[in-house]
C-alpha cells in the first residue's frame, strides 16, 4: 500500500516540470522561439533541429545551473529535472536540421573560411559535415548572427562552455575571421 502511494507521488513529480506542465505541454513554448520545424526565424535564437541530444542535455543543465547565463533560457530551465532535460534533448534531436538560408555569394570569404576550418580543426571535432557528435554541437546552417555571438562569447569568456575547449580554439582567431567562419558555416550544403 505505502509502496503504491510512493510510486504514484514520485510518478507525478517526474511528469511535472517547473510550471506544472509536462515536457510535451511545454514544447510549443520552446518552439515558438526556436522554430517549429527545427529552424529558428528569430534573430539571436539558435535553430535546434538535428542538434546532438547529448550536447542539448548538457547545455540545458548549464542553463539550469546558471553556468551559461542567458536570461530567457535560465528561466526556461529552472526546476526541470534531469529526466526533463533528456526528454527535451531527445525530441529536439529528432526535429529536421536547419537549411541554409541563402546561397553563398562571396567566394573569397568562403575560401578564407574553409582554410580556417582546416587550420583550426573545426572539422575534426564538429565533423566535415558540421553535424557534430556527442557533446560537440551541430553547427551546420545555424543562424549566422548566433554563430558570431557564440564564437565572440567563447573569446571574451562571457560564454563558458562545459569545458575550456572552445575558449582555446578561438584564442588565436580574430574577429574578422569569426565573421568569415560564421558566414560560411551558416551556408553549408
Ligand atoms: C523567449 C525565447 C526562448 C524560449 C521560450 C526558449 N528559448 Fe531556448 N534559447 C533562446 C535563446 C535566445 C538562446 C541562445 C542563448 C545564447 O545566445 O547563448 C537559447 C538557447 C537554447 C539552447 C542552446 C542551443 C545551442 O546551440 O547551444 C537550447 C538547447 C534551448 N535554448 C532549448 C530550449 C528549450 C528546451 C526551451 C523550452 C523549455 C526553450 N529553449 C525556450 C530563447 C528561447
Ligand atoms: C577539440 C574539439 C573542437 C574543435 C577543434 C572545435 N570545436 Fe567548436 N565546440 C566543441 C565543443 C565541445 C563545443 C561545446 C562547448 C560548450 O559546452 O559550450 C563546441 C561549440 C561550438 C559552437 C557553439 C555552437 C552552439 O550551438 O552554441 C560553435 C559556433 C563552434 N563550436 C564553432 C567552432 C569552429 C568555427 C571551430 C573552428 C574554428 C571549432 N568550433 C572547433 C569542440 C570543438
Amino acid at each position: 500500500m505505502h509502496g503504491t502511494v510512493l510510486a504514484l507521488t514520485l510518478g507525478c513529480f517526474a511528469a511535472l516540470p517547473a510550471a506544472g506542465q509536462t515536457v510535451q505541454e511545454r514544447l510549443p513554448t520552446c518552439l515558438a522561439c526556436h522554430g517549429e520545424n527545427g529552424q529558428s526565424q528569430n534573430a539571436d535564437v539558435p535553430s535546434l533541429g538535428g542538434q546532438q541530444a547529448f550536447y542539448v542535455t548538457v547545455q540545458l543543465l548549464l542553463f539550469r545551473e546558471r553556468m551559461r547565463v542567458v536570461d530567457p533560457m535560465n528561466d526556461m530551465a529552472k526546476g526541470l529535472s534531469d529526466d526533463d532535460l533528456r526528454s527535451f534533448a531527445d525530441i529536439i534531436s529528432r526535429l529536421p536540421p536547419p537549411q541554409p538560408t541563402q546561397a553563398p555569394t562571396d567566394a573569397a570569404r568562403i575560401e578564407r573560411a574553409m582554410a580556417l576550418v582546416q587550420q583550426n580543426r573545426c572539422n575534426v571535432c564538429h565533423l566535415s559535415s558540421f553535424a557534430g557528435q556527442e557533446n560537440v554541437p551541430r553547427i551546420a546552417d545555424q543562424r549566422e548572427e548566433y554563430l558570431v555571438n557564440a564564437l565572440r562569447g567563447y573569446k571574451d569568456n562571457s560564454r563558458h562552455g562545459y569545458d575550456g575547449t572552445m575558449a582555446d580554439v578561438v584564442a588565436p582567431i580574430t574577429d574578422a575571421q569569426i565573421l568569415d567562419l560564421a558566414y560560411y558555416i551558416a551556408r553549408v550544403k
